[in-house]
């Protein structure tokens, strides 16, 4: 029997990972499964509700709340039940969500999520995917890009144009990011530059990974 289609893909913020994530599993016919949502919605249910970023008793009672389902196709995707794009992306949420994260009872509950939801085939995205979630993963890949590209791409994503804000918000979150999770290429793990490659480059390279593992899925 052939392993399931399982992709790990691992980077900092701005490396390119989400566009070239869902490329990658659209055209593999898999779920994209981008964990930092769930993360996200985690940053946004405390906001809500009130409760301290610090207070990992209470978070995960949040957490264990919160419903993730995978919808849609062209690639079916993950979503977290009531927290639309607009809700997991303000600057509260960017500003909460690394400490909400830091948490290893967190952790070990979305790990858990992750295992559950990736382990039919999914190209999952996140920092700790090859490392600790799925670390059999048949193909690991690790996205990097120079902070300015980084920044560049934030700015963009979010139609913002206040770099020198977007730079220092990146900054604070990479320095809390690489304290839970060392920022470093899994072992076996593909490295991808996306710094000075098209999204068409780096998904080329990316599936001519997939269709060494994976000849009859790729297209
Ligand atoms: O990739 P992103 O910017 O959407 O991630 C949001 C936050 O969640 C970021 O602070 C890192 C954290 N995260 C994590 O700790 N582990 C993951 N697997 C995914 C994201």
């Amino acid at each position: 029997m052939t392993s399931p289609i399982i992709v790990a893909v691992d980077g900092a913020a701005g490396s390119g990972k989400s566009t070239l994530a869902r490329g990658l599993a659209r055209a593999l016919g898999v779920a994209y499964v981008n964990t930092g949502l769930m993360y996200r919605a985690l940053a946004a249910a405390a906001i809500r509700s009130g409760v301290d970023p610090d207070d990992a008793e209470r978070l995960v009672d949040l957490a264990e709340a919160l419903r993730f389902t995978v919808r849609g196709d062209d690639p079916p995707a993950l979503e977290v039940e009531g927290y639309g794009p607009e809700d997991l992306t303000t600057p509260e949420v960017e500003s909460t969500v690394s400490l909400v994260a830091r948490h290893p009872a967190v952790r070990s509950l979305m790990r858990d999520a992750q295992r559950a939801l990736g382990s039919i085939g999914a190209v999952m995205e996140g920092r700790d995917i090859a490392t600790v979630v799925f670390p059999e993963a048949p193909l690991k890949l690790f996205l990097r890009a120079d902070p300015d590209r980084r920044v560049g791409r934030r700015a963009d994503e979010r139609g913002a144009d206040d770099r020198d804000a977007i730079g220092r918000a990146l900054q604070t979150r990479d320095a809390r990011d690489a304290r839970t999770n060392p920022l470093a290429p899994a072992r076996g793990a593909v490295v991808i530059d996306t710094s000075h490659r098209s999204i068409e480059e780096s998904l080329t390279t990316a599936l001519e990974e997939a269709r060494r593992i994976w000849p009859a899925a790729t297209p």
